[in-house]
Order: C-alpha cells, then sequence, then structure tokens
C-alpha cells in the first residue's frame, strides 16, 4: 500500500539504514579498500565493477553506468517505488511510519489512487468469474481456444471477458456500495447524458487487464470477438493509466528481460501472448500508441545500458515508419535497437503459431540495427543506379544527422558508403550540409568543458567547505553542461550551514551521509547517477586542491573570454570604431583586476 512518509521519517531512515546490509542480500560483496565491490545485480558481467561506498552510503556501478543510494537500489532491483522502498526498510529497522501525517490533499489524491486500484482489481475479478464461469463466458473461452490461447496464459495473464450487458459492471459496484462517479474516473463505467446514471464501456468483449510493475492494475484492453469496430478499446487515460508510460505484459517480462538483457516490442495484445505463450518471455507491447522516451527508458532499466530492443514489426512499411520515428528516442535512450520485420502477411501471433519459438528466434538473430533496416530498404525501392544511389543518400540523410554520438554516425556513414559503393567523404559532405560541417569539432569542445565542469561537481558533492567559494565566484553560471549545471546548483542550494575554511582533508561526518540525501532530492534518474558516478570515487578533497581546481577553471574561461575579446577589439580596430575600443579595452581591465583579485584570494587559500 502507498503511503506517504514525512521527511524526518525518510532522513531516519535514511540514517539507519545501512547500503552494504541491504546490498549484501542480493550480491556478493568483497571489500577492497574503502569501498566493496561485486558483481552488478543490474547487468551481466564476469569481473565485478559494481562499486558500494559504505561511507558515503551510495552505489554505482562502472560497468552500465547505474548508480544511486539504498532507496534507489531497492526500487530498482524490487520494481518499488520510493514510498515502497522507504516502507520496506522502516519495516526491517524497526522505525514505525504513521500515516496521519498526509495532508488533507495528499491523502484525498492517495486514497483517490488506491480507491482506483481496488476498483479495477474488483472489476478484473468481475471479468475473470465472467469468463469462466458463466454460461455467457462460454463462447469468449471457445473464442481464446480458437485462438490457440491456453489455459495457463489465460490464468497468468488473467483474462477476462465483458458480458454483453450494458450495466452489469456498474450495477456490480453500485451493489457493493462503491460510487459510480469514483469508478467513472477508472474509465469503466461512462455517464449517460442525464449524468444521473453509468453504462459499462466495454461490452461483450475479452478483456486484458492491463498491469504496471508492481502489478497494480491500471487499466483494460478489449477485443471484440466478431468483425465489428473498434476492433480494440482501451481504457481512457486515468491518474492511473498513461500509454505513453504503459507497456502490456512488462509485469510478466520483466525477470526475463534482466537476464537476457534483451526485449521484444510487439504492437498487440495477441501478439504478446503468442509470444509468451512460445516461450519468448522477454516481449512487451505497445497500446495503441507509438513507442516512446518514456518506454525505452523504462526498458532500459530492466535490459541495462547495453542491453538490446528488438522491434517486431509486421510489415515492411509498419517497420520503416516506426523506424524513421524512433530513431531519435533511441538516440536519447542510449538503446541498441534491432528492427525484425517478419514475412508479408504475419504478425508475431500468427508467425509463431504457424512456425514456432525456433523459427522465430532465428529470424529474429538476423534482425538489422535501425540505420542498416533503412539502407537496406532504401537500397531495395531505389535500386543501384545513379538515380538510385542519390535517392537512397538522400533517404538516409535525416537518420543519420539525427544519430548524437559521432563515432556511430561515422561507421554507418562507412557502412552505407561501402554498401552502394560511393566514396565516403562524398556522403560525409552531402549529410553536413544539413548539420553543419562544425557539429563534430564543437562536440569535442564540449566534452573537455563538461570534464572539468564534473569534477568541479565532484569536488562540491564530497568537499563542502568548498561550497561557499562556488557560489562567491559564480563558478556555476560559467556550465556548459545543463545537467551538471543543474546539479550543481541543487547541491549549492541544499547546503547545510558551517563552511569555514579549513585543513581537514577527508570527507566529514555530515558530508556524507549528504549525497544520498541529494540522490532523495532529485527525481530524474540519470542525474542519480551522474551524481553517483562523480561520489563514488576515493580521491580525497583539500581546500588546496580544491581551490586550484576552481582556478584552473577560471583560467580556461578566460582564455576563452579572451580570444573572443581580442577578437572584438581587432574587429573594433579595423573598423576604426574608437567609442567600441574604447569600452572594450576599460573591460578589459576590469576583468584583468578581478583575476589578480582571485590569484590573491587562491593564495590566501593556501596559507
Ligand atoms: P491490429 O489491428 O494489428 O490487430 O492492432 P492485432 O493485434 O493483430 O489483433 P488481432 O490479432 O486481430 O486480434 C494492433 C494493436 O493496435 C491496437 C491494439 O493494441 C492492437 O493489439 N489497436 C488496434 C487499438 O488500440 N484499437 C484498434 O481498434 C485496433
Ligand atoms: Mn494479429
Amino acid at each position: 500500500m502507498a503511503i506517504f512518509i514525512s521527511e524526518d521519517k525518510i532522513s531516519k531512515i535514511k540514517n539507519t539504514a545501512d547500503i552494504v546490509d541491504i546490498v549484501s542480500e542480493v550480491v556478493l560483496l568483497k571489500k577492497t579498500g574503502k569501498n566493496y565491490i561485486g558483481l552488478c545485480p543490474f547487468h551481466s558481467e564476469k569481473t565485478p565493477s559494481f562499486t558500494v561506498s559504505p561511507e558515503k552510503q551510495i552505489f554505482y556501478c562502472f560497468g552500465c553506468g547505474v548508480g544511486g543510494n539504498v532507496f534507489s537500489f531497492l526500487m530498482k532491483q524490487d520494481g518499488l517505488s520510493f514510498p515502497d522502498a522507504a516502507t520496506m526498510l522502516a519495516g526491517r529497522y524497526g522505525i514505525d511510519i504513521p500515516t496521519q501525517t498526509m495532508s488533507p490533499e495528499q491523502k484525498r489524491r492517495m486514497s483517490e489512487r488506491e480507491s482506483l486500484l481496488a476498483a479495477n482489481k474488483l472489476a478484473m475479478n468481475f471479468f475473470r468469474h465472467s469468463l469462466l464461469e458463466t454460461a455467457a463466458g462460454k463462447k469468449a473461452m471457445a473464442y481464446l481456444n480458437k485462438r490457440g490461447i491456453t489455459k495457463e496464459t489465460i490464468d497468468s495473464f488473467n483474462l477476462g471477458y465483458a458480458p454483453e450487458s450494458w450495466n452489469n459492471l456498474a450495477n456490480f459496484f453500485s451493489k457493493k456500495g462503491i460510487s459510480l462517479a469514483l469508478v467513472e474516473k477508472s474509465g469503466l463505467v461512462i455517464p449517460r447524458k442525464d449524468k444521473n446514471s453509468f453504462y459499462n464501456r466495454f461490452r461483450d468483449r475479452i478483456i486484458f487487464p492491463i498491469f504496471d510493475v508492481s502489478m497494480q492494475i491500471i487499466g483494460f484492453g478489449g477485443r471484440v470477438m466478431n468483425d465489428s469496430l473498434p476492433k480494440y478499446l482501451n481504457s481512457p487515460e486515468t491518474i492511473l493509466y498513461n500509454k505513453s508510460r504503459s507497456l502490456y505484459g512488462l509485469n510478466m517480462a520483466k525477470g526475463k528481460c534482466r537476464k537476457s538483457e534483451t526485449v521484444y516490442i510487439a504492437e498487440g495484445y495477441f501478439d504478446l501472448l503468442a509470444l509468451h505463450q512460445h516461450g519468448v518471455q522477454n516481449s512487451v507491447a505497445t497500446l495503441g500508441t507509438s513507442l516512446t522516451l518514456e518506454h525505452i527508458q523504462m526498458l532500459r532499466g530492466f535490459i541495462g545500458k547495453t542491453g538490446k530492443v528488438v522491434l517486431v514489426y509486421d510489415s515492411d512499411a509498419a517497420g520503416i515508419k516506426a523506424a524513421l520515428r524512433s530513431i531519435e528516442i533511441f538516440n536519447k535512450g542510449y538503446v541498441d535497437a534491432k528492427i525484425l520485420i517478419l514475412p508479408a502477411g504475419y504478425d508475431p501471433d500468427s508467425y509463431l503459431f504457424e512456425f514456432g519459438f525456433e523459427s522465430f528466434m532465428n529470424t529474429a538473430s538476423k534482425a538489422l540495427g535501425i540505420i542498416p533496416f533503412l539502407i537496406d530498404s532504401a537500397t531495395k525501392k531505389h535500386g543501384l543506379s545513379v538515380e538510385g544511389k542519390i535517392n537512397i543518400i538522400s533517404d538516409l540523410k535525416k537518420p543519420l544527422t539525427a544519430i548524437n554520438d559521432f563515432v556511430a554516425r561515422e561507421l554507418y556513414i562507412r557502412e552505407l558508403a561501402e554498401r552502394i559503393g560511393i566514396d565516403e567523404t562524398a556522403i560525409l559532405k552531402k549529410i553536413k550540409d544539413t548539420s553543419g560541417g562544425k557539429v563534430i569539432q564543437s562536440i569535442a569542445v564540449h566534452e573537455q568543458e563538461s570534464k572539468f565542469e564534473r569534477r568541479i561537481v565532484a569536488m562540491m558533492l564530497q568537499f563542502q567547505k568548498i561550497l561557499s567559494e562556488i557560489s562567491k565566484r559564480n563558478i556555476l553560471e560559467y556550465f556548459e553542461n545543463n545537467t551538471l549545471k543543474s546539479i550543481g546548483e541543487i547541491i549549492l542550494k541544499h547546503r547545510n550551514g558551517s563552511d569555514v575554511q579549513s585543513h581537514s582533508s577527508c570527507i566529514s561526518a555530515d558530508d556524507s551521509g549528504r549525497i544520498s540525501e541529494i540522490m532523495n532530492l532529485i527525481d530524474d534518474k540519470k542525474k542519480r547517477n551522474i551524481i553517483a558516478s562523480l561520489a563514488i570515487g576515493e580521491e580525497r578533497w583539500n581546500s588546496e586542491g580544491c581551490l586550484k581546481l576552481i582556478q584552473q577553471f577560471e583560467n580556461s574561461q578566460n582564455r576563452r573570454k579572451n580570444s573572443l575579446f581580442q577578437k572584438k577589439i581587432k574587429a573594433a580596430a579595423g573598423e576604426n570604431d574608437r567609442e567600441l575600443l574604447d569600452k572594450l579595452l576599460k573591460e578589459k581591465l576590469i576583468q584583468a583586476k578581478k583575476r589578480q583579485k582571485n590569484l590573491r584570494l587562491a593564495d590566501l587559500g593556501k596559507t
């Protein structure tokens, strides 16, 4: 059950729970220096790169880049929400959590969610009962049997049947004393025009309950058993159900996804059932929507950073459309995606029932990456005549430019060049017409800057005493990397009081819990991973080293600014613009003075 937990309870749990204890339950840890290491539970590896710091109470995997504190560990390991992870820890360490600390608004929302989940569960049981134990359910059962769905699949997916009736589900809720105004919010019943009564959304349909990862029923899908339309009907978006974040079958697939580091994504309910029934349990289905970045990020939590996504489509055209649409998503989600196109006329459902598991896996093993797939289909479409080649390059221009990772992009360009027998540089030139020739160079510059900025944030995390200096000199103002900048801002905002300059050169007691605390303030998983990666290092910071780093950063900023300045001065001189020249020279003098002052400050820091 989800409950609200007050700040000081969270902090009590955080201070009591020990990450080494909790991780040790699932990972065999070995002590090395100040940290512990073991085999990462989130991706498969042979040499341990999963690191736990008892001092900082955080973990970080150098293999897959996942990191966090004791809460995030449980959330990821057991697929729990934050409150659930906190409740579990509280239980373990004997901390009791009073529920009456919720504000009335929190209570209302919490209880609405709980009530809707409860209503969905009742409805699922109602549909199951109709399928399994009523005369009307017989024809639904016959339909499922005809489509080859086994009793085992029916049970494990909790399939059901909504009888042909306008009001039996509504009556069922009324009899239980449950307000239909509430049930309406789950989408199961719809108000009539007069607004005084309600009718069933799902009538005479096979019912597919949709579960989230923690096995809660968030919505339903329903299919007709004849040719009437619409063929499928889904729950509307509700406070529980958001289709761009839901994947049918994920609750059943997550374990196998983790083990195999692969997930198959199909498009339909029956495709998903067929995949699971034939032994491809690491599959999910999107539900009447195209794949979103949120879907991919969720899946990446299970298959890991180096995991594989295989999109299963029933036609070339659908595949091309999906490939073009999703390339940006995969790019942003950093996953390696492949596209599996089944022979014309088959979808995963019909293919598996006709050819079986082995044949499916065999076809799947030949699935192409997105770009190779697009090269392939463009080649098929245009042929290799002179015009054909021009068209192929022009088809590939946009998808190739969409790839951020320039190494990957260069490799694909090489592949395209080889495939169509054209010089690489010619393609490169054509592609850079759109992306601008400076892209690659500027990426290199950005990486250099980010390295500096990463070190500064690492220092801010591990050496609190430097924070006043960072804020005094407005260091974050100059950051180019917005993620690092926002992490820095959070650290500054939540620093606690005393940060007098001193010579202590190790992490102080109040520094250690702080990293884990900052993680609790951040919802974004990516940012938490970055924080863990920056904080896990065993580097010892001291005032002198820190001030030196700040100075170096400022110097590099100044060099950049100076060269810009120099250019402006030259231009002003060239154009004989006395006024501008005067202004620029004055500004230069002020900057130089400021630098002098900072240098003196840095000297003071050393003594
Ligand atoms: P398809 O029309 O390809 O059907 O829809 P299917 O999955 O092969 O279904 P069967 O085999 O005929 O039973 C693919 C998916 O698109 C969504 C559903 O999720 C469906 O499974 N869809 C389709 C809808 O949401 N509404 C519709 O009316 C049709
Ligand atoms: Mn089908």
